[in-house]
Order: C-alpha cells, then structure tokens, then sequence
C-alpha cells in the first residue's frame, strides 16, 4: 500500500467513522432489537412484502444465459455442486454478449466473495476500476463498502458475496437501460440461488427498485426490511452517493445496524 493509497483510505474511514466509533461495537450489547423488521413501527416486515417483491428478478425470465446447464433446483444441490455452478456462471458472465454492454468493456465483473454468506451486497454496476480488475467494489466505493461491511463484523473474503445488477459497466456509469438489466438479472437471479445468502444489502436506487420491482424511491425503500424470495432484503444508499454527500451517513449507518439486527436474530435461531 502506497502513501497516497493510506491516505485516501483515511479519508474515507474519517467520511464514517463517527458511525463505526459510536456505532455497532460499542452499541451490541445494549441491542434490543427483538427480530428483523418486527417490535418497531416498520409496516414491511420481510413476509409481508414479499409478493410484491422482485417480478424483475425472477427465475422465471430466465434466459438462454443461464438455464444452458441442466438447472436443477439450487435447494436440491449440494455445496459442491453450487460452488461449481457458480464458478461456471461466472465464466460464461466473462465471455457473455448477451447485451450491448459487453462491447465497451475491459472486463466483465461476475462477484466475489464465499458460498453461503451471511450477506450478499449488490449494487448497481461495474465502474472504471472494476471494469478494469474485473472485481466489483475495488475503487473509492468499494473501499468505503468494506468499512461499511467492517463496521457491522462483516468481510468480503469471510462471510460476504458481492456483485451487481449488471456485469458488464455501462458507458460513463449511466443506469443500465432496462434491456440491458433484463438481459443481465438472470445471472443475478441464479447467483443468489446458488449462493445463499442469510440477507441481501442492496446499494443504491437502481438495485434496490431492481430487486423490490418498485418505484418507490431509495429515500423511502430504506428504513425497513423486505424481501427477496423469503431473503431478508435492506436496502441503503450507494457508498458513491454517500461519499458525496454527508447527510446520507447516519440513514446508512441505521441501514447496517438493522442488517446486522436481523443477521444477530438469525444467527441466533437454532437449526441455522
Ligand atoms: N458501483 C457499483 O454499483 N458497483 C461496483 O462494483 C462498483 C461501483
Ligand atoms: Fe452479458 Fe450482463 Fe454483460 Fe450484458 S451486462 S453483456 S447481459 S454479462
């Protein structure tokens, strides 16, 4: 790590670390959160969104992309079996051409991270230093997003999988336009049947209106917990968008502190 390296890393571990220093550590054992989503006034718990979650998403739109390998039913597999269907996936994301979007990319950028994590972190798409790398959330957001995860005892190498709306960036870091979500949300879709997440932490509007299939603003998706096909699902702002603009800490910093409530819940149950 070079000097300017540290130094940009601190400046961005500054932009949050009010939340960390007086947040998730200090704060655990006075949680009393009881369950996810339930003793506040939040109306959505997961179950009760949940038919109108993710029309967008859906197995059902499953394209020649992804239904190419016998899919069985990911719940009939064993870990072996997920682990090679995702290496598998990812490969045929690096080759694919499904979409205007593979024709300006350096590199297309599947996801990273571990079988059966506690959460899956999707965002929006590849920008400049994941397109180049091929590895989602590697530049100032990314970086930022690992201190996101930190904060909450969360790591992209440990319990975390992480990847995107669409695979392949899309020119100057426009919204992907939705033939190009379509024709890409398939992959999604499989990934987060073969890896199993305990909850979903979407970043940003074009994730979280993706994966809710509703037009509700981020500003008013977050705050609470949904669902995704039974997977709780929080949305929060994007860490790009956070970056610019302060007032967007503290709303992310209840968002992390509500993930990791449900995760605490979870964990606890027996049998999980
Ligand atoms: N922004 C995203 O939404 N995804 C990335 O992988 C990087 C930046
Ligand atoms: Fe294929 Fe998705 Fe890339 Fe489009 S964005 S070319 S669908 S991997």
């Amino acid at each position: 790590m070079n000097h300017s390296h540290s130094t940009e890393f601190g400046e961005i571990l500054a932009l949050f670390e009010d939340y960390i220093d007086g947040g998730y550590r200090r704060t655990r054992p006075e949680r009393t959160a009881p369950a996810a989503g339930s003793g506040s006034s939040q109306p959505a718990t997961a179950d009760s969104r949940r038919p109108s979650a993710v029309s967008t998403v859906s197995t059902a739109a499953v394209s020649p992309a992804v239904s190419a390998p016998p899919a069985a039913p990911a719940a009939e597999l064993s870990s072996e079996q997920r682990a090679a269907e995702l290496r598998a996936l990812e490969e045929r994301v690096r080759s694919c051409a499904l979409c205007a979007l593979h024709q300006g990319r350096t590199n297309a950028v599947p996801g990273v991270g571990v079988l059966d994590p506690l959460v899956m972190v999707i965002g929006e798409g590849p920008g400049a230093d994941e397109d180049a790398q091929g590895e989602p959330f590697v530049g100032a957001a990314g970086r930022y997003l690992d201190k996101w995860l930190e904060a909450i005892n969360l790591s992209r190498t440990e319990n975390v999988y992480i990847t995107n709306i669409v695979k392949c960036r899309p020119p100057n870091n426009r919204d992907p336009l939705p033939a190009e979500s379509a024709a890409c949300t398939p992959y999604l879709a499989r990934q987060i049947e073969l890896v199993r997440p305990q909850a979903i932490l979407s970043v940003g509007r074009v994730a979280g209106t993706l994966l809710l299939d509703s037009d509700l603003g981020i500003g008013k998706l977050r705050g609470r917990t949904w669902s995704y096909r039974g997977i709780p699902l929080v949305p929060t702002y994007h860490p790009s968008g956070v970056l610019r603009n302060d007032a967007w800490r503290r709303p992310v910093w209840e968002d992390l502190k509500r993930l990791r409530g449900l995760l605490d819940e979870r964990l606890s149950r027996p049998g999980v």
